[in-house]
């Protein structure tokens, strides 16, 4: 219990590294929380006009999701890196360096789901994918993966991972409360407009 209780704590601290804020200030592209929706995302740093700053952030906050797991795993086993991936996404969207006020876990998301199990995390990808290709909004995007993800899990053969899969879905949907305000009420903006 004390090990697992050290990943989560590994797991929220990598999560927690806000990489769209940083780079978003060393690149001089301004304060996020100014620009767009306002949030650390990729999504949103692709409003400051930086291509390179938004392909940046998605890498970055989805590779700690994937090294929070796959780091676990190889030291601790299964449940370790179940829980150092949970905690990566808490520590995204809940840092503690930004007042606990984070992102929407959408690329972290994607990134400890490759990591805990590749096909589905590739079938989250290609819906974030499919979804965005035909409307160019973002958030929409990320809501369609969130509530599929949990079943490509079940279908292509980790059932032992849908209940935390679940769970983070349930934060991502949360965590777009006013995106869904703004979709419902036809204002959310397409992909790269403000
Ligand atoms: O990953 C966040 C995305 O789904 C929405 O971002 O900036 O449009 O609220 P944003």
């Amino acid at each position: 219990i004390a090990a697992l209780g050290l990943w989560a704590a590994f797991g929220y601290l990598l999560g927690a590294i806000p990489f769209g804020m940083v780079l978003a200030r060393v690149m001089g592209l301004g304060n996020l929380r100014d620009i767009g929706s306002g949030n650390i995302g990729a999504t949103n740093v692709l409003r400051t006009g930086s291509k390179k700053a938004a392909a940046a952030t998605l890498i970055l906050d989805g590779g700690k999701g994937a090294v929070a797991v796959l780091l676990a795993r190889a030291l601790a086993g299964e449940d370790a890196a179940q829980i150092a991936g949970l905690m990566a996404f808490i520590g995204h969207c809940f840092p503690v360096w930004l007042g606990f006020k984070g992102g929407k876990g959408v690329a972290t998301f994607l990134g400890l789901l490759l990591a805990l199990f590749w096909p589905a995390g590739l079938a989250a990808c290609a819906t974030w994918l499919a979804t965005a290709v035909v409307t160019r909004i973002s958030s929409l995007s990320a809501l369609v993966a969130a509530v599929l993800a949990p079943i490509w899990m079940g279908l292509l053969g980790a059932p032992q991972g849908v209940a935390l899969v679940m769970a983070l879905a349930a934060l991502i949907l949360w965590r777009h409360s006013a995106n869904i305000a703004r979709l419902r009420s036809g204002e959310e903006p397409k992909i790269g407009k403000k």
